[in-house]
């Protein structure tokens, strides 16, 4: 501060945490949350911003997108989805590996951030791939900036092939010492290979023959195999996309144990299931996991409110419209946008009073940012954190449109989907970089959280 004055105050505003709402004002100086109080105690201020009376929370971290830079920017690219992550109230995410060259070396996760670094909106980490063939690298890739790493299990995408069971304990027993979390992509690889042969053989290539191939026993195994490891290795991890309500009681038996497990959901599996598929463009519902039928997302959204899931994802992962629009579900590529249509699909339950915004807050922001070693300086108002803000205004009216977006690919299973309650301004360390749904900030504001200062 110099002389007491500080680089600007959101007055008038109600600040949200996990613990409640307070009537009151943010103090912001050199990027970090000088103070927080009523508005009468906050200093003098070069700027001060009128919250009129809305909802201020830490800005929202999203710990599953993939920006597909480098290798699909035909897709999206770090400014795109950055932007879209502005305008959703996104003020940190961490990037999957899955692009070209997959990031699975020291240097793969080097020139990732060099090539994310001048066009990012807000600040970004990078996950680092777990292979069969990069053992050896997973502790450079960690010194290199490697937030996190990645564990596919049943995947089928040749870039990132799934290693064997032997490759996954020697690495999250090295993960262990290094300090990082795994998020796990949790299919069991056997099924999911057997019975696609079965189906396609069958000459089945609709919506349901993708479901029919992802049975709720594919992840089920899965997700008690890795938490096993986890408990064997002492590694931490972290259930990507959980899609299962059968999921449920063994993620709650691991924490029972103990187990340095974090999970994770998303806004697809709370508010989609298969009967919405025809409004959802029919195959472009394809995602992987499914979404499945009817009776999951009930189960799945208790287990976010009550914090047996921690936290909500996006796995944002968007593809072209001819990607996406295919008459066969095999050629029909699996995922779509999210990270700027997440908090406006949450905060309508919260209008709805299915959930608080002290509840939103726990599962947006402060969750992820404990799981992933970011907490306090992200996730929080603390002082002396990081000025990551967003402003909600909880009345403003919504309709989801594809075309709207800022993703590249822009196909969303939201399509016409209306919504209460949105981000109407964003602050990254203390610089506005969205208002009103436009990017008003420069490319190149973002940071890598690991870059060396
Ligand atoms: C993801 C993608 O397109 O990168 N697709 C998806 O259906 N979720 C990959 C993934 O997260 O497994
Ligand atoms: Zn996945
Ligand atoms: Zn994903």
């Amino acid at each position: 501060m110099n002389g007491g004055l500080v680089d600007l105050v959101i007055a008038n505003g109600i600040l949200v945490t996990p613990d409640g709402m307070t009537p009151g004002a943010v103090a912001i100086d050199g990027g970090r949350i000088a103070a927080t109080g009523s508005d009468a105690a906050m200093p003098p201020a070069r700027r001060v911003i009128d919250a009129g009376g809305r909802h201020v929370i830490p800005g929202a971290i999203d710990v599953h997108v993939h920006i597909r830079e480098p290798g699909f920017s035909h897709k999206e690219t770090w400014a795109s989805a950055t932007a879209a992550a502005a305008i959703g109230g996104v003020t940190t995410v961490l990037d999957m590996p899955n692009t070209n060259p997959p990031t699975a070396t020291a240097k793969a996760v080097a020139q990732k951030i060099a090539l994310a670094s001048p066009q990012a909106l807000i600040d970004f980490g990078v996950y680092g791939y777990i292979g069969e063939d990069n053992i050896a690298d997973l502790a450079p890739m960690a010194r290199a900036g490697a937030s996190a790493f990645k564990l596919y299990l049943g995947s089928d995408n040749p870039l990132v092939p799934c290693p064997n069971d032997g490759a996954v304990l020697d690495a999250m027993a090295q993960i262990a010492k290094l300090g990082r979390r795994v998020t796990v992509h949790a299919e069991n690889t056997g099924i999911l290979r057997w019975r696609e042969a079965q189906i396609r053989a069958a000459g089945r290539d609709d919506l349901q023959a993708h479901l029919d191939q992802h049975v709720d026993i594919a992840t089920v195994e899965a997700v008690s195999r890795i938490a096993l490891f986890s408990e064997w290795t002492g590694c931490p991890i972290h259930i990507a996309h959980e899609s299962c309500r059968h999921s449920l009681p063994l993620i709650a038996d691991a924490k029972r144990r103990g187990v340095d497990l974090t999970a994770e959901t998303c806004p697809h599996y709370l508010f989609l299931s298969m009967d919405d598929a025809a409004r959802a463009g029919g195959n472009a519902l394809r995602v992987k996991p499914p979404v499945r039928e009817a009776g999951h997302a009930g189960p799945l959204f208790e287990a976010l409110a009550s914090g047996l899931i921690d936290m909500i994802s996006t796995d944002h992962a968007p593809h072209l419209q001819d990607e996406k629009r295919q008459a066969s579900i095999w050629r029909t590529a699996p995922g779509f946008p999210g990270v700027e249509t997440s908090m406006q699909l949450i905060l309508t339950q919260v209008a709805a009073g299915a959930i608080t915004l002290p509840d939103y807050v726990r599962m947006a922001c402060e969750a992820p940012a404990r799981a992933f070693g970011l907490y306090p300086r992200q996730g929080s108002l603390l002082p002396g954190t990081d000025a990551d803000i967003v402003l909600v205004d909880m009345n403003a009216a919504g309709i989801i449109r594809g075309a709207d977006l800022h993703s590249i690919g822009n196909v969303t299973p939201f399509e016409g989907m209306v919504t209460t309650g949105m981000a109407v301004m964003t602050l990254v360390r203390g610089r506005v970089v969205a208002e009103a749904g436009r990017i008003v900030a420069d490319h190149g504001w973002g940071r890598a959280l690991s870059a060396p200062a």
